[in-house]
């Protein structure tokens, strides 16, 4: 991991967003998505923008441990999604974090990534307030309220592992990539790591499910972003949870989950996947799909998909041979699915034959494959 978290902080007027921004014209650091509570404003776009969580989904995520950190800012909830950030140092980029004082310092405790935390001064606190009133948004009263906030958090500078000036942007901007042991000119070595991708995990219920869970173990560690829809079958032989506290995503089983919140969400799921993969699909699974019957949230985003679909089936072997099986396996790859042939072996029925899921490792070469052909026609 070479990336870092890099926090900046400082008080308002003192254009760290303009700081920020231009930091983030470099590979060198990428933009996590917030996620909020706020409601979302005349074209923002959920997972663009932010992603809009409802306050009990938040808090629930909360407990979870699924943010880097949180913070509520005028009655909205505002939080870093870990998954992201993991996602970004493990390819080689810095992430940058935009936070207040308070929040920089309970982060500073707590991050298990190497994190460096930067504090943008004002020249004065003078020029502080030229800004404040050149930017005429603020009324006098909400000018004092800053100016007092910036007095009490400038008395907190010692905390921070740096600080720049912002006299000049782009003299603020070269202190930061200066602290930070970053050539600014140098291109990074990103392109020779695996591209990240969005995965859609569809878990199905068959007994081979609790493989799904050291699937997606797998996939988070080579850095893909793991989402995992649970057939109401599958949720009865794994735990949901498994694949929440793996994956660091929230799973999703309900089309009708009153916690969804924005755009239509399986809709805005299997807009945002690069690949669905469906391990362990049923015989049941592969029937619905090869019919085109959407009677749950899977086989919904199955339908709505237009991305590449790895499927790999696992069941019983005389229901793997079952002419109507085949039949829907044949029709499947017709229509351009990509099936991975069960293995042969004995299986948990006592049965032994053809129909057991395969390998975890077998699966993720056939996914890593698909994604490397998938980036190659897409440049
Ligand atoms: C313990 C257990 C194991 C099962 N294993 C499989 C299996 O490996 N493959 C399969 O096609 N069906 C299996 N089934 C049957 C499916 O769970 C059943 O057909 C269910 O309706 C599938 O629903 P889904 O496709 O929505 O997940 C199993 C059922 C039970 C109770």
């Amino acid at each position: 991991m070479t990336g870092q978290v890099v926090v900046l902080s400082g008080p308002s007027g003192v254009g760290k967003t303009t700081v920020c921004d231009e930091l983030l014209k470099k590979p060198q650091f990428a933009r996590v998505i917030t996620a909020t509570t706020r409601p979302p404003r005349a074209g923002e776009v959920d997972g663009v923008d932010y992603i809009f969580l409802s306050k009990d989904r938040f808090l629930k995520d909360i407990e979870a441990g699924l943010f880097l950190e949180h913070a509520e800012v005028f009655g909205n909830l505002y939080g870093t999604p870990r998954n992201s950030v993991t996602e970004f140092l493990q390819k080689g980029q810095s992430v940058l974090l935009n936070i207040d004082v308070q929040g920089a310092e309970t982060l500073r405790q707590s991050c298990e990534f190497p994190i460096s935390t930067i504090f943008v001064l004002p020249p004065s606190l003078a020029d502080l307030e030229k800004r404040l009133r050149g930017r005429s948004t603020d009324s006098e009263e909400v000018i004092q309220t800053r100016l007092n906030k910036a007095r009490v958090e400038l008395a907190e500078l010692h905390h921070y592992d740096h600080f720049v000036i912002n006299d000049h942007i782009d003299d603020a901007v070269a202190s930061i990539f200066k602290i930070l042991g970053i050539d600014p000119s140098e291109s990074p070595n990103l392109e020779d790591k695996k591209q990240p991708a969005t995965i859609l995990l569809g878990v199905m219920g068959s007994i081979a499910a609790y493989k799904a869970a050291d699937l997606t173990s797998k996939l988070v560690q080579k850095g893909h972003d793991v989402h995992v829809v649970m057939t109401d079958a599958a949720t009865k032989l794994v735990d949901p949870n498994t694949f929440l506290y793996l994956s660091g995503n929230r799973v999703h089983q309900d089309m009708f989950d009153e916690n969804q919140i924005g755009p239509i969400e399986h809709i805005a799921l299997t807009d945002r996947a690069d690949l669905i993969v469906l391990a362990p699909t049923t015989a049941n699974g592969l029937g619905q799909l090869a019919h085109g019957l959407a009677n749950n949230m899977l086989m919904t985003m199955l339908l709505a998909a237009n991305c590449s679909v790895l499927i790999c089936p696992a069941m019983n072997p005389r229901m793997w041979s079952h002419p109507i099986v085949q039949e829907n396996v044949k029709k499947l790859r017709d229509f351009g699915y990509r099936i991975l042939t069960p293995d042969s072996g004995r299986m948990a029925c006592g049965h032994t034959g053809q129909g057991r899921l395969a390998e975890p490792p077998e699966i993720v070469a056939e996914i890593e494959a698909m994604l490397e052909e998938q980036f190659k026609v897409s440049g």
